[in-house]
């Protein structure tokens, strides 16, 4: 199958740095997003998100014509749908998948569809939406032939093939991951396979769509579960006085266990979010994935809880001192070691809740970012490691960056400490 014209839906973290790695091998590509400000920055040859090297290589796609952005879907050979799979806003705690974007893009390239075209479906996505995509499609195209009622002689090959890469890392991982193909046919899983050895040299493995869409789900998941084994853990060494990071090491010399380390918390948008859509499907039967969920979830409060009892250790021993004259530094917000990306963040959370309830002073160290984000920590400083370790009180430590393994344990005598990540405690 030849692939001239490749259309990418969704232009965010994970579609645009695929349209400009396709373009890269000089196909032509045409992204399309609803966002007017992305479409018009990425025609400057501009990028709107944060990812190294990207810039260049949309700057250079761009200039060079194989990359064009629009807002409306135009005819191609081949359509990789890359938009959000959030939950849905109504129904509060329930973590229901929101399918709504998916739909929306299925419909918008419904009308420039032709027989021969591929569509592969990158969003993560519960089981069954791959199925969705087909069953929208054929909605609105019934002069087309769909893989779910005509097999391997449909006029269109749909397919599913999640997307694994690690942000930061994206331009490499692109190309280099391994990728899981799941086509609704075999014919659409080997036309697939034909579009991503375009650009990838990783090995591309196929499957059914529905294995490929719980294959994102269960990678995930695996890692979330556990992550709460090793939070839980944390959780009842606190409580039987044990040292958690001693515990876990000794553990660690048995030959066929690896506990991973705990921390304050699941953040970032995959591990924290995958496992529900498992969760909503079959909630009967995924009682350990969400008991998982519910652990990490909860690792932050945990941590606040802890602050305030050290804070209540302090007065105790400083009888003379008011709650107003505690100062409290949290070293860390961003959601993993070494990089500045805030969102989904729990350190972010556990320091906006401490920061919130504490009447004394609140100092956050953050090496990786040169100012607070406007409107979340109103009334908290941002200071350097030295600055903050001479004032505080309570030190919390929220996030393993690498500066902090360096301070001097002679810093740090004298505070209430709380390592939630164990590079002081272990
Ligand atoms: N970011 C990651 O690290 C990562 C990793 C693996 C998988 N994923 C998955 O990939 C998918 C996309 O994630 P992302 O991080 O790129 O999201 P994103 O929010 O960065 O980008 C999505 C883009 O889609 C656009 N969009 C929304 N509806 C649209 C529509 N109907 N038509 C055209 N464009 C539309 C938005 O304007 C946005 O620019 C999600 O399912 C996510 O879970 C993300």
């Amino acid at each position: 199958m030849e692939f001239n014209t490749i259309s990418v839906i969704g232009l965010g973290y994970i579609g645009l740095p695929t349209a400009a790695v396709i373009a890269s091998r000089r196909k032509k590509v045409v992204g399309v997003d609803v966002n007017q400000h992305a479409v018009d920055t990425i025609n400057k040859g501009e990028i709107h998100i944060v990812e190294p090297e990207l810039d260049m290589i949309v700057h250079a796609a761009v200039k060079e014509g194989h990359l064009r952005a629009t807002t409306s879907p135009e005819p191609a050979d081949a359509f990789l749908i890359a938009v959000p799979t959030p939950f849905k806003a109504e129904g509060g705690n329930d973590h229901v998948p929101d399918l709504s974007y998916i739909e929306a893009a299925s419909k918008a390239i419904a009308p420039v569809l032709n027989k021969g075209n591929l569509v592969i479906l990158e969003s993560t996505s519960p089981v069954g939406a791959t199925e969705r995509v087909a069953e929208v499609l054929a909605e609105a195209r019934p002069d087309l032939t769909f893989p779910q009622s005509h097999g391997e002689d449909s006029d269109i090959r749909i397919a599913h093939c999640p997307e694994r890469v690690l942000p930061g890392h994206v331009i490499r991982e692109l190309v280099e991951n391994d990728r899981v193909i799941g086509g609704m046919t075999e014919r659409c899983s080997k036309a697939a396979t034909a579009l991503y050895k375009i650009f990838v040299e990783g090995e591309c493995i196929t499957t059914t769509a529905r294995t490929a869409e719980m294959a994102k789900l269960t990678e995930n998941s695996f890692r979330d579960v556990n992550i709460a084994f090793a939070n839980e853990l944390s959780i009842i060494c606190d409580k039987l006085d044990i040292n958690v990071w001693e515990l876990i090491r000794l553990s660690n010399r048995h030959p066929r266990v690896n506990i991973l380390q705990p921390g304050p918390g699941v953040g970032g948008h995959c591990i924290a979010v995958d496992p529900w859509f498992i969760v909503s499907e079959t909630p009967d039967e995924a009682r350990l994935i969400r008991a998982a969920r519910e652990v990490n979830d909860g690792k932050p409060q945990w941590v606040i809880d802890k602050v305030n009892e050290a804070v209540g250790k302090f007065l105790s021993a400083n009888p003379e001192k008011t709650a107003k004259e505690v100062s409290i530094a949290c070293f860390g917000l961003a959601f993993k070691p070494d990089i500045d990306d805030l969102r989904e963040s729990p350190a972010l959370a556990i320091t906006q809740k401490i920061a919130a309830s504490n009447p004394g002073q609140t100092l956050i160290v953050e090496p990786n970012i040169e100012a607070l984000p406007a409107g979340k920590l109103e009334g908290c400083t941002l200071v350097t490691a030295d600055d903050a370790l001479e004032s505080a009180d309570v030190v919390v430590l929220l996030v393993d960056h690498k500066p902090f393994k360096s301070i001097d344990p002679q810093q740090l005598e004298g505070c209430y400490l709380i390592d939630s990540r164990g590079i002081w405690a272990a």
